[in-house]
């Protein structure tokens, strides 16, 4: 697969940032500047030289690492996967094309394109003896901790795409990527399947990546599920726009755990588990069960968001660590979301309840002066519900999506020239040194 050189980023000599310390001593810190012109004062140095750390609780003002993956600006509204807007991506690609370019840095050549195509559909199924893996855990187990034992798995399945790494790329890497880009859609449907004590459908090769998910989800033994294609686009739509999203916690915490050395599997399983927490990708549960309570309660929206704004509540699918403006993929979705349901000729009360929120939250001023808009699971639940995805799995939809995202992360810690583990300090406000007490004289 190609392979792309981008241009470092650039460690300005002039100017730096001066800092003062208490004892009146100055210290330099070089400006990094990014391909988009965003400056970071560079403290890898600033323990060594001045013997203090910097305190950034949730990382709001640090930059981890540098990346070439993702761009954002969250003021702007601006999201681009290796430099293509995501609204052009959204119209012109597919999720299978935006993931190539998002793990290997370029759109793919005609030829390209189909290779990695086809080493999904040879990856697409699982291990035979995996099956008896779903048979011991309870069928009204959680889809989102299946997932992660599942990918966790596949090492034990397939340990020869399974190497620890950091000495240098690896030959299987495009054969580990697809194997697991491919096997999480079979893992899914098949977990799906015997939560309802259904036969397990296998992929076929005839169908593309979304109509080969929706297959195994809904066709039975004797009758194949024809996919409509207002469906298949809807789905590929989803994925895509969650293909990456640079520094967020999942992928946080994806790169954390491949600067060990850990292998593809094991890093992207704690990126399904660091994924689950509503407040990251279990949003797009929580906003369903947000509007269907709302709907319940006959109220229109006014109740709830009075109460969240005295903090009883909290608006899910609304506001952005890095978006202060309206988050683009939420504003493709809630079109795509619109048109969908149009052409189901499906009406769901939701999707008025969700319009009658946003329309509340935007004029009025708790949500405009934080600048809270709708972020990405605002309307994708309302997506997945029209689909037939059972509530549960949504957050699973967007691990599938989020994939080539991990992926490609793990390949720029994992393969970097200069591979370094990630070790955040603290600052510590535990008790200071005592002596220990023999039990009998504890109070
Ligand atoms: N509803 C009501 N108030 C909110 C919301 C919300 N959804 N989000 C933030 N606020 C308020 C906070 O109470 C806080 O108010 P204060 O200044 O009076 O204390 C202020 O806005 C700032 O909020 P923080 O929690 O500091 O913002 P942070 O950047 O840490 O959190 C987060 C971002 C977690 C996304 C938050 O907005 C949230 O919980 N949203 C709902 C959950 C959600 O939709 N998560 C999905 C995010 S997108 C994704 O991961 C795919």
């Amino acid at each position: 697969m190609n392979q792309q050189a981008f241009p470092a980023t650039t460690t300005a000599p002039d100017p730096s940032a001066r800092l003062v310390l208490p004892d009146g001593r100055d210290v330099l810190l070089p400006i990094l500047r990014g391909t988009e012109g965003e400056p970071a004062f560079d403290i890898t140095r600033l323990r060594e030289q001045t013997g203090s750390i910097t305190f950034d609780e949730g990382y709001a003002n640090t930059g981890s690492c540098q990346s070439n993956v993702t761009y954002i600006d969250g003021e702007k509204g601006i999201l681009r996967y290796r430099g293509y807007p995501i609204e052009q991506l959204a119209e012109h690609s597919h999720f299978v094309e935006t993931a190539y370019l998002v793990i290997y840095g370029e759109l793919p050549t005609r030829p390209q394109r189909a290779r990695f195509s086809a080493l999904l559909t040879e990856n697409a199924h699982i291990h035979e003896r995996m099956v008896y893996l779903f048979e011991s855990y309870p069928r009204d187990a959680h889809p989102m901790a299946l997932l992660g034992a599942m990918v966790n798995a596949l090492a034990c399945y397939y340990p020869h795409l399974a190497t620890n790494t950091h000495f240098g790329e690896t030959d299987n890497f495009d054969e580990a990527a697809a194997t697991l880009i491919s096997k999480v859609r079979t893992i899914t449907a098949m977990a799906y399947r015997m939560s309802k004590g259904l036969p397990v459908i296998y992929p076929k090769r005839s169908l593309n990546y979304c109509e080969n998910f929706l297959h195994m989800m809904f066709s039975d033994p004797y009758e194949h599920f024809e996919c409509p294609p207002v469906v298949s686009r809807a789905l590929n739509l989803i994925l895509l726009l969650h293909a990456d999203h640079e520094q967020n916690c999942s992928t946080s915490t994806v790169r954390m755990v491949a600067s060990s050395g850990a292998n593809l599997f094991a890093s992207a399983a704690s990126g399904v588990c660091a994924l689950w927490g509503p407040f990251h990708g279990g949003a797009n549960q929580a906003v369903i069960e947000m509007l269907q309570a709302i709907h319940d309660d006959k109220d229109d929206g006014t109740r709830f968001v009075a109460e969240a704004k005295v903090g009883r509540r909290r608006l899910m699918g609304f506001g952005h660590r890095i978006y202060r403006n309206y988050d683009p993929r939420a504003k493709i979705i809630g079109k795509a979301c619109e048109e969908l349901l149009n052409e189901l000729g499906v009406k769901d009360p939701l999707l008025d309840i969700a319009r009658r929120l946003e329309s509340i939250a935007l004029s009025d001023p708790y949500f405009v002066d934080r600048k809270l808009y709708p972020n990405v699971d605002f309307y994708s639940g309302i997506i997945l519900r029209a689909i037939g995805i059972p509530i549960n799995m949504f957050t699973v939809m967007f691990a599938i999506g989020r994939m080539p995202g991990w992926v490609a992360h793990w390949r720029e810690v994992a393969f970097a020239g200069r591979p370094r583990i990630y070790r955040p300090r603290q600052i510590y406000t535990g008790p200071s040194v005592r002596d220990y007490l023999p039990v009998d004289l504890r109070e």
